[in-house]
């Protein structure tokens, strides 16, 4: 098959403009359970279709799998959970397969029309679920020479073979194992072992949950429990125990027999449902993708351990994007679930277990990201993640004809986040009542916290902005009495013409003056010549939130089911620290990205508070602006500082040449 960009529409003339059509329901809906892309597409198929992140042309993806780096190719691999026959996650016929794409730059993907590993043996009939890369297989990096390419690539799934495996259900103890496959043609193509599954299930009966293996070296681990081979290489296996907590399963993995793993112990023992709270979330009942990874901060030489965590069957409708503020029943409803992340110590008592105590926790994404993935750069040593984006906000109807569910976010970069020289924060003196911040250290009356920093990958993002068609940049806005905004809503505001509403990357950084702390700042992304559909991001500093506002979003004219298509706000508890350096007092920056990918938002706050959404506007035309926003107490104190917009930001997605 030749190189064809997924960004094209399919043929000229099936599809309609759609600045100028509305939504025609009488197209046929494309229903086929053979082809792997649609014959004919719906109106809607590329409607709300993202540029530049990661998706295949059609049908069901979750969670990102196994994502690495190969040093003797110089490419990156994902896999995705993807159902290749169905636009849902399965049936009793058709189960969860991986897909498989590389990429050399992290934006522009090659993707395979054939899935990677398929549900077709007898231990993984019901699923080829989520599962993580073997580090140790990669060649080390070094000269060409050292590269060993006669050695494969191999990599650890959940293999399924029949149901009974989720946290409501009583567990069915050993439908869940874990299998190998390999690749011995640099990861194009992988074959299952022949001798799977190679872990014949959970240690006990009395789990909520087992799968999801992460592999990583630990050598900590190693020095705790005593092991003289010192190889470190460690996996987890998240889930959790009936009726008591959610956990993830530590396992010590022979680098020299992949197929031996020794169950060591559950890593933490906590309470389900426990630590909730709109800074960290709920732990929930069960786990799933538990990540780790040791965070050091090369100026202060500071070190920790992290976790990224998914956990369903949360409870906590308070925290952030449940909450029902401004809410219609209508609009469909989210899985109760969190993606999470803990910091803290481990111990052991006699060398044979291991556990974790977190000392600070928060929540990685406040939207609807989840299933995080990660993997150690072997080259540069960046920790990077990837998160499923989800389509549930959709209600199923326009999701069946859209014919396609779910988005890879772009990669995240994780590092430890360490602040000096501070008092205190916005919301008081007491950073305690804050638990995304860990004290690490104290001089005088200052101290040092330390947190998990998430950006946008930094080559990727500069690249991507590289690309962008057009640019534009505010230096300093400071507002003032001729930008009032004397229509509803009051405040000022001020404008930024956008060539493309619906590809872009804002970035911008808002200073508050220490003595003030009550107004509330913000961007409204405006959609539309007309000004009628718009997404307002805004801060409010007295409540600590970050939220962004959906709600105007639908056509006067949306059809019925359109309505009901979520757009509840999406809200992130966030405050700015208060340093006092020598004695003068000041209050960090707001720091914002904003990536617009179509219906995609990510949205970054200070490098660590995420909010992943989606704004499913109809009726997006390239014309369109940003006005940057303020009101409240003390709005002509602050400052907007380096406001740039770039657009016209497009990637490319191509299939393999089979
Ligand atoms: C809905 O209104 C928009 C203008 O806001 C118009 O372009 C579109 O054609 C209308 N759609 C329908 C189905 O009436
Ligand atoms: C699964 O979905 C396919 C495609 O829609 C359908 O043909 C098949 O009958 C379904 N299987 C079951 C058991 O529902
Ligand atoms: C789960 O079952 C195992 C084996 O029967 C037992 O050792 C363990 O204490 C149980 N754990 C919990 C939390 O019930
Ligand atoms: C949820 O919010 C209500 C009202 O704001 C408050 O009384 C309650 O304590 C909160 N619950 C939790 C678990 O935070
Ligand atoms: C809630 O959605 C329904 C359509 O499902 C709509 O008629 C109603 O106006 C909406 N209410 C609000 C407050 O948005
Ligand atoms: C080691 O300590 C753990 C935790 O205190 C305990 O559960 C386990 O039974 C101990 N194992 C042995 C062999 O003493
Ligand atoms: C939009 O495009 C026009 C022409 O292509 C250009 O002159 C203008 O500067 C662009 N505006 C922005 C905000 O980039
Ligand atoms: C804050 O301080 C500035 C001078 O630095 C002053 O102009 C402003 O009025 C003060 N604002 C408040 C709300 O006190």
């Amino acid at each position: 098959m030749s190189l064809v960009s997924t960004l094209q529409p399919p043929l000229p003339g099936t599809m309609p403009d759609i600045a100028v059509h509305g939504l025609a329901r009488s197209q046929p809906v494309h229903t086929s359970n053979t082809a792997i892309y649609p014959a004919e597409h719906s109106t809607t198929f590329d409607l709300y279709r993202p540029a530049y992140h990661f998706q295949p042309t059609s049908n069901w993806i979750n969670d990102p799998c196994a994502p690495f780096f190969d040093p003797s190719t110089s490419l990156y691999h994902l896999f995705f959970q993807w159902n290749p026959y169905l636009n849902d996650w399965g049936n009793d016929t058709l189960a969860i397969a991986w897909g498989h794409a590389t990429s050399a730059n992290l934006i522009d993907w090659t993707f395979d029309e054939q899935p990677a590993l398929a549900p077709n043996e007898p231990y993984d009939f019901k699923g080829v679920f989520t599962g993580g890369f073997i580090p140790s297989t990669l060649p080390k990096p070094g000269p060409a020479s050292d590269l060993e390419p006669s050695a494969p690539l191999v990599l650890a799934y959940t293999s399924v073979k029949a149901g009974g495996v989720t946290f409501k259900e009583p567990y069915n103890l050993g439908t869940e194992t874990i299998s190998l496959a390999h690749s011995y043609d640099r990861g194009m193509t992988w074959q299952k072992y022949e001798s799977n599954p190679i872990v014949d299930g959970a240690p006990s009966n009395n789990v909520t949950g087992w799968r999801d293996p992460y592999i990583s070296y630990w050598p900590a681990v190693d020095r705790l429990l005593g092991r003289s081979d010192n190889s470190g290489l460690y996996a987890l296996i998240s889930g959790g125990f009936r009726d008591q907590g959610p956990t993830t399963f530590l396992y010590k993995i022979d680098p020299n027999d992949l197929t031996s793993w020794e169950y060591i112990s559950p890593l933490i023992d906590i309470q389900s449902n426990s630590r909730s709270g709109r800074w960290t979330g709920d732990v929930g009942k069960n786990w799933e993708c538990v990540n780790r990874m040791t965070l050091r901060d090369p100026d202060s030489e500071l070190e920790r351990e992290f976790f990224i965590i998914s956990a369903e069957g949360t409870e906590n409708i308070n925290s952030t994007s449940t909450t029902e503020t401004g809410s219609n029943s209508s609009m469909v409803t989210r899985t109760p679930r969190y993606q999470l992340w803990m910091a803290g110590t481990l111990s052991t008592t006699n060398q044979t277990t291991v556990t974790f105590a977190p000392l600070a926790s928060g929540l990685f994404d406040h939207g609807n990201l989840y299933a995080a993935n990660s993997f150690r750069h072997p080259v540069t040593g960046k920790l990077l993640a990837y998160g499923w984006i989800q389509e549930e906000d959709l209600p199923d109807e326009i999701r069946a004809e859209q014919g396609w569910s779910g988005v890879i976010s772009l990669p995240r970069e994780v590092y430890l986040q360490v602040h000096s020289n501070v008092n205190g924060h916005l919301g008081g003196r007491d950073l305690s009542q804050v638990p995304v911040f860990e004290p690490v250290g104290r001089t005088d009356e200052v101290d040092s916290y330390s947190t998990m920093g998430i950006k946008v990958e930094c080559d990727v993002l500069h690249s991507l902005q590289s690309r962008a068609a057009s640019h534009a940049s505010i230096a300093e806005w400071r507002p003032r009495a001729h930008d009032l905004n004397n229509g509803a809503g009051g405040g000022y505001r001020r404008d930024l013409a956008l060539n493309d509403t619906a590809h872009f990357i804002l970035q911008s950084s808002v200073r508050y003056p220490a003595n003030s702390t009550s107004a509330r700042v913000g961007f409204t992304i405006i959609h539309d010549a007309k000004q009628m559909l718009f997404t307002q991001i805004s801060y409010n500093p007295l409540k600590q939130t970050i939220t962004v506002d959906r709600s105007n979003t639908v056509r006067a004219n949306a059809t019925e089911i359109e309505r009901t298509i979520n757009r509840r706000p999406e809200l992130a508890a966030h405050t700015l620290l208060t340093y006092d350096k020598a004695g003068a007092s000041s209050v960090e920056k707001l720091d914002i990205v904003v990536v617009s990918d179509n219906s995609v938002l990510e949205l970054f706050v200070n490098e660590r508070t995420v909010i992943s959404t989606r704004i499913y506007v109809r009726g997006t035309s390239s014309v369109g602006s940003i006005s940057l926003c303020a009101d409240g107490l003390g709005a002509e104190d602050v400052v907007f500082e380096n406001t740039e917009v770039w657009s016209g930001i497009q990637a490319e997605m191509r299939q393999k040449d089979n």
